[in-house]
């Protein structure tokens, strides 16, 4: 029977050895230490029934990043022991680490383009997507998918970054049917004033007009007394 459980500083050989097994990328020692010493919850192992090492989790923090996140450092199951569900079990309890000790916003791994069970593993399992593809990433010049999975930290900031840019967005809008109306009414009280203003021009003419008028009726008058006379 296989169990998984975090790694101790003992697995480390164990791991290492494992690694050698499986994998063209190899690590000294130190870079196992720094690991296990650093985030101690995340390398996990699968150990068999007599606790020898058949799989490894290598993990770590991103640091030096607003977003924090973590790493998958190096995966690997003994060839006998693969198809088990070994590897999926492995990355489950260090990602569920991640997310309960650290706060992971996201979980990132770079995998070879042509290692189709790895790539399976990571796109089908557990649901991690391409963000980039890395030209010539490892050491014998093969590319490398660049590969993320969201977590809870990160759905919830991208929601909130989300419902913040909505707020934004609704007052924007407010302001600028608040700023329309304004003009709508500016234009309104400024035709109401031109229509005032030729009513009263109209009024003045209509005015002088008269006056005109009465001006001439009374000429006339005067011209009548004089002929009278
Ligand atoms: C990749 C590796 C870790 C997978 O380990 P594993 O314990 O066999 O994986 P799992 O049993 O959890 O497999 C989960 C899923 O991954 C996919 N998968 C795993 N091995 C596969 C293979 N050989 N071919 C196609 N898909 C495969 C399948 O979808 C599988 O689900 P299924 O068995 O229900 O079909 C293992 O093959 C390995 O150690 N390879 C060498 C080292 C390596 O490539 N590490 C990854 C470096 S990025």
């Amino acid at each position: 029977m296989v169990s998984i459980r975090p790694a101790t500083i003992d697995d480390l050989p164990g791991m290492q050895a494992c690694n050698l097994c499986c994998l063209p990328e190899n690590y000294q020692m130190k870079y196992y230490l720094y690991h296990a010493l650093s985030w101690p919850q995340l390398p996990q192992v699968a150990v068999d029934s007599q606790n020898r090492i058949v799989g490894y989790v290598l993990a770590k923090m991103e640091e030096d990043t607003d977003e924090v996140h973590g790493h998958i450092t190096s995966l690997a199951v003994m060839r006998s022991y693969r198809r088990l569900g070994i590897a999926t079990a492995l990355m489950r309890a260090s990602i569920a680490t991640m997310e309960e000790c650290f706060s992971a916003e996201f979980v990132s791994l770079h995998v070879r383009y042509t290692n189709r069970a790895a790539f399976s593993l990571y796109s089908e399992t557990l649901g991690f997507e391409i963000r980039d593809v890395e030209k010539e990433y490892y050491a014998d010049k093969e590319d490398a998918y660049d590969m993320r999975k969201t977590l809870r930290a990160g759905h919830a900031k991208q929601e909130a970054e989300k419902g913040k840019k909505k707020n934004k967005d609704n007052k924007e809008n407010k302001e600028n049917k608040e700023n329309s109306k304004d003009k709508e009414n500016e234009k309104k009280e400024a035709k109401g004033a031109e229509k005032s203003d030729a009513k009263a021009e109209e009024a003045d003419k209509e005015k002088s007009e008269e006056k005109a008028d009465g001006d001439t009726e009374e000429a006339k008058k005067k011209r009548k007394k004089k002929g009278k006379k």
